[in-house]
Formats: C-alpha cells, sequence, structure tokens
C-alpha cells in the first residue's frame, strides 16, 4: 500500500465534525477504495476550549489555519470554515501556493474566488475539489465536470438550498411560520453562519454560479445571476398556490438563450403534479438538459454534515487514487466570459397577488391593463378575507398568466399601480413548467 495521504482539517463544526467521524467509520473501506490510507493530522477550529464530541488529542491543533495549510506535515488542505474572504481564503490560497491540494465545501469563496484559485490550482499542478460546495451531498459536480463530457447541456436547474426547501415545506405541511421554520433549519445544521446567505437567495446564487461554469464552459460570474429570496412568501402564497395546483420552490436556473446565458434565482411556481414539486424537506434536486442524456435528474440530501462530509471524502478519494482533472473540467484559459441574457427577456407564466381596493371596476381594470400588454390571463380569482365585509378594505386578487415576458409583466403593473386600486406591492412569482 502507498503511503498514507495526510490531511489539514480547518474547521469542526457542523461539516468538519462529521468528516472526522466519516473518515474514522470508512477508514478501511476507504483504504481498499484508493490503495491509500487517509490520515488526519493536524486540525484548526477558532475555539480550542470548546466541547466538541470528537477525540481531537490524536491531532496537533493550529490556532491558525492559513499555517495549517503551510505545514509540511500534510498533503491535502481541507477547508471547512466558510466565508468568501478573510482566514478561508488566506488558508486556500496559502495551500495551493505551496501545491498541495485543496477540498473545500465553501461556495460563498468559489463563486467569489473561483477562477482566480482555479488558476493558482493550475499553476501549481494542485488539485482543488469542491464536490461539496453545492448541493449538499448529491454528487452534481462531477456529474457535469465528468459524467456528461460527451454532453452539450442547454439548462441546469433546481432545488438548491436545503434551508430554503426546508422552510417552505414545513411552511405549507406544518403551517409554522417562517421564523419558527428558520430556527429549526439552524438547530438542524442547515443554514449558514449568517442565515440572510439561505433566505435571500445569495447561497443559491452561488452554487448556481459554479454549476453555470461547469455546464457551459463559462467563467463564474455571481454578478450576472438575477436573485431574489423567499423571504417575501407568505402562507396565502403558499395556500393559494395549492389551491391553484402549483408549489413554491426557490430554484435556480441557468439556461443558453438565443439572448444568452440566462441566470435566475427565485421563488418559483412549480405545478404540484411536476417532479421537482415532490422534493421536500432539506431535499435538493437538480435537473440537467442536455442533448445526449435528454433529462437527467438527482436527488438527494442538500444539506446536513454526515451528507456534506460524504461528498468532501469523495473528492478526498479522487486525490487519495491521484485522479487530477482541470477544477471546471477545461483548461482555465478556455473558460470564456458568459454573454448574459437580461432578466427583462425571460418567458414564462407568472402568478401575480394583488391587494386590491375592494371597488367596482377594479378587477375589470385589471384584465384590461394585462389585455393592453397581450398578456393572456389562465385565471384570475377575488378572494375576500375570512370574516370582511364587502367594501371594508383591500382584498387578495390573484392572477395567473400565460406564457409572456417579464418585460410586459412589469409594464402592465406599473399601470395597474397607477390605477390606484392597489393597496400594498404586487408580489410576483414566475411560473417554471417543465
Ligand atoms: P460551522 O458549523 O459554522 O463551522 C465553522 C467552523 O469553522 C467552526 O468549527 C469554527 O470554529 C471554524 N472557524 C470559524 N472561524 C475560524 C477561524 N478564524 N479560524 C479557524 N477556524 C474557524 O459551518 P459549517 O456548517 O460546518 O460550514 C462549513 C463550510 O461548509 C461553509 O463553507 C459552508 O457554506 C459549507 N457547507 C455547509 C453545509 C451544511 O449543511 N452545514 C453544507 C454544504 C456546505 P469553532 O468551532 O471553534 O467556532
Ligand atoms: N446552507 C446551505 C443550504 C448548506 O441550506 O443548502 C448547504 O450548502
Amino acid at each position: 500500500m502507498s503511503s498514507p495521504l495526510r490531511l489539514g482539517v480547518a474547521g469542526l463544526g457542523t461539516v468538519g465534525a462529521a468528516l472526522l467521524k466519516l473518515l474514522d467509520r470508512q477508514a478501511n473501506a476507504l483504504a481498499e477504495r484508493t490503495g491509500r490510507r487517509i490520515a488526519v493530522m493536524a486540525v484548526s477550529a477558532r475555539d480550542r476550549s470548546k466541547v466538541r464530541d470528537l477525540d481531537l488529542a490524536r491531532f496537533e491543533w493550529f490556532s491558525d489555519p492559513v499555517a495549517l495549510a503551510g505545514s509540511p506535515e500534510i498533503d491535502v488542505f481541507v477547508e471547512l470554515i466558510g466565508g468568501a474572504d478573510g482566514v478561508a481564503r488566506a488558508a486556500v490560497e496559502a495551500a495551493l501556493q505551496e501545491g498541495k491540494a485543496v477540498v473545500t465545501a465553501n461556495k460563498a469563496l468559489l463563486a467569489k474566488h473561483g477562477l482566480h484559485l482555479g488558476k493558482l490550482a493550475e499553476s501549481k499542478g494542485a488539485a482543488l475539489g469542491f464536490e461539496a460546495s453545492v448541493a449538499g451531498g448529491i454528487p452534481i459536480i462531477k456529474t457535469l465536470r465528468e459524467s456528461l463530457a460527451g454532453n452539450s447541456i442547454s439548462r441546469v436547474y433546481g432545488i438548491l438550498n436545503g434551508t430554503c426547501n426546508y422552510i417552505l415545506s414545513r411552511m405549507e405541511t406544518e403551517q409554522l411560520s417562517f421564523a419558527q421554520c428558520l430556527a429549526e433549519a439552524q438547530r438542524l445544521g442547515y443554514a449558514e453562519a449568517d442565515p440572510s446567505f439561505d433566505i435571500g437567495g445569495y447561497d443559491t446564487a452561488h452554487k448556481l454560479a459554479i454549476l453555470t461554469a461547469l455546464a457551459f464552459g463559462t467563467e463564474i460570474a455571481p454578478d450576472s445571476i438575477a436573485v431574489e429570496g423567499i423571504e417575501q412568501i407568505t402562507l396565502a402564497d403558499i395556500s393559494a398556490a395549492a389551491e391553484l395546483g402549483y408549489r413554491i420552490k426557490l430554484l435556480g436556473v441557468a439556461a443558453r438563450t438565443a439572448a444568452g446565458i440566462e441566470q435566475r434565482v427565485h421563488p418559483t411556481m412549480v405545478p404540484r403534479s411536476s417532479a421537482i414539486a415532490q422534493v421536500m424537506g432539506v431535499t435538493n434536486a437538480v435537473t440537467i438538459d442536455a442533448d445526449a442524456v435528454q433529462e437527467l435528474t438527482l436527488v438527494g440530501p442538500g444539506a446536513g454534515g454526515m451528507a456534506t462530509a460524504s461528498s468532501v471524502v469523495a473528492d478526498i478519494a479522487d486525490i487519495a487514487r491521484g485522479l487530477h482533472v482541470p477544477p471546471f473540467g477545461l483548461p482555465m484559459a478556455s473558460l470564456t466570459p458568459p454573454r448574459r441574457a437580461a432578466l427583462q427577456t425571460h418567458e414564462g407564466g407568472y402568478y401575480i397577488r394583488l391587494s386590491v381596493y375592494d371597488r367596482p371596476g377594479a378587477a375589470a381594470a385589471i384584465a384590461t391593463r394585462m389585455a393592453e400588454r397581450t398578456i393572456s390571463l389562465e385565471s384570475i380569482v377575488q378572494r375576500r378575507r375570512p370574516g370582511e365585509q364587502k367594501g371594508a378594505s383591500a382584498v387578495p386578487v390573484i392572477l395567473i398568466t400565460h406564457a409572456t415576458s417579464e418585460k410586459l409583466i412589469g409594464e402592465a403593473l406599473k399601470d395597474v399601480l397607477a390605477d390606484g386600486f392597489i393597496a400594498e406591492p404586487p408580489q410576483v412569482i414566475r411560473i417554471e413548467r417543465e
């Protein structure tokens, strides 16, 4: 058997702690599968005195992850700290500078600095593994980079954030408030250190940026992504979606269109009968449309310590076996800047919830404004809040449109607002039909 592969693990939180346990549990199997023992030599975290359910006495302790990254005692630096900048970035750069392999679960770092880190890794002949950075335990990076090498990909989309899917699922099935569901997701270790990254859609955008680069051979461009989070989704929207035959999911979508590469993250109405609507809880799902394979969907746990550690171990095993592929599947110089398709060119159906003053002619005026922009309505429903008297206040009016453009919807809503029947800003949710 070859010499052991020596690891330095920085970050002993949800993922780091699970990784140490998984490496212990699978030590013999991994040695057999890769031909080398995987040996953790040293670890680093912020607070050495923290009580952890781990036997750390076996490992050298580094209070500085950058020093650990440069240690001659390790071959692979495993970064499980998080954050696009700061110590995580400094340590990853330090390891790559030394020509050491790096494995990370840090999508924020990859989305912001992936191009630079990929070039650095390439110039030093070092491996850069980030399977755990997208969709937790789902092997989506390897699938796009290696398994689909013979395909031309036209679209990649899916549920990429476990926290948001957990919140939306729990709100619907348990009728719990947004805040209660978020607190549960945090307690279960799904959420980011700053959960606004999850609920604001930015974590999904970081992951989508990585998938777009792999799918289309483009440079990572998180700033090209139109991002909306789930903070504004109410139980009323979730109930209305159910009644109308839809479910609300936070989707990340990257598609090659005539106008360029469209990248968007937003709450989306998906038909209740669709496969993606059945994906509940912390589960993620990624669908790839490609010419040879047609449609491929991977479904699995999108967050959580063990599921994510499984992906970290996959990268470590590749390094132990000596497998070395370009981080983004192409020489870094071959990645091209993406031609960005403006969101205004997006075409699809829309759910629009309006809070309308209960006056004669209001619904007719809204329908007229839509018709003036050639927007065809699939349905228009006016509701009364329970116990309310006619004319007492604003009532919800829900429109579902047939396919139209983002530009026309924006123009029509501007006219509707100008008519003075609307009490609150409209809630607009795009519809994605498979
Ligand atoms: P976490 O539970 O917050 O753990 C972060 C770890 O980093 C902690 O052990 C912390 O030390 C350590 N740390 C923070 N600042 C440090 C510093 N300056 N020096 C040394 N260590 C420092 O985070 P996590 O959920 O495990 O996530 C880690 C990474 O995996 C992130 O990039 C995250 O986006 C990614 N990820 C997470 C999941 C998930 O389900 N949680 C899934 C996929 C990817 P202390 O323990 O001493 O505080
Ligand atoms: N906070 C992330 C999520 C962790 O909820 O999906 C996995 O990347």
